[in-house]
């Protein structure tokens, strides 16, 4: 199996990139990070204020897969119920526990056993899959982030200031990398794309030649 790590910090584009990039590919796509998010919801509805060994075994038996950009548990979809302001601002607490992070790396090394995967997480060139054939680490200005965050929301009708969304990336990105398991940092392998300014069609084929690259270099 083929295996391509996209990690970065929230806002730099991984989803629309790696869905793109496995489409370009014929590959599958993981959204790590909506595994978390499905995580964080059953917490939520679980209406317990810390996380008990029930709750762990209550995920480890779940059955996570993915149709097209989508995780499916226990065969159905959630995608509307993990984007909400609630498990937004839970899901990163959820990703601090350790046994979680230990089973949703265990789910995700599992799901990409089925095939050729582009995966997108935070740790996923460093924890979960160290042997990915190439590494990406995404990266783009807090002010990029914010900007096309602040373009997002005013698409969608919904109320956006431009100072609160640049702290909220701020401080996301803070517990993202200051976090004691798996914290967001490059692995010293990946190879960094700063996307300031750049298209998304242009992230994409940036990514597809360091592949093609990549690949030639190996058949060599
Ligand atoms: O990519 P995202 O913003 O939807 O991710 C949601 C949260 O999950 C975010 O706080 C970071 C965390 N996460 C993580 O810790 N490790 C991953 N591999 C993916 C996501």
């Amino acid at each position: 199996m083929i295996y391509i790590a996209i990690d970065g910090p929230a806002g730099s584009g991984k989803s629309s990139v790696a869905s793109g990039l496995a489409r370009k590919l014929g590959f599958r796509h993981l959204n790590t990070g909506n595994i978390y998010r499905m995580v964080a919801l059953l917490w939520l509805r679980s209406n317990q204020p810390d996380f008990s060994q029930d709750f762990f075994e209550m995920i480890k038996a779940k059955h996570f897969s993915v149709v097209d950009d989508a995780i499916l548990m226990d065969g159905e979809i959630h995608e509307d119920d993990l984007r909400t302001l609630e498990v937004g601002k839970v899901v990163s607490k959820v990703a601090e526990i350790p046994e979680i992070r230990e089973i949703i790396t265990d789910k995700s090394r599992e799901i990409v056993k089925s095939g050729n995967f582009v995966v997108e997480g935070r740790d996923i060139g460093t924890v979960v899959l160290p042997d990915a054939f190439l590494k990406i680490f995404l990266t783009a200005s807090v002010e990029e982030r914010a900007k096309r965050r602040y373009r997002e929301l005013v698409s969608k009708n919904l109320e956006a200031n431009f100072e609160d969304i640049i702290d909220e990336i701020r401080q996301r990105d803070s517990i993202d990398s200051s976090r004691e398991v798996a914290p967001l940092k490059p692995a010293a392998d990946a190879v960094l794309v700063l996307t300031d300014g750049l298209s998304l069609e242009e992230v994409i084929e940036k990514i597809y030649v360091l592949y093609t690259e990549r690949m030639k270099s190996v058949k060599d």
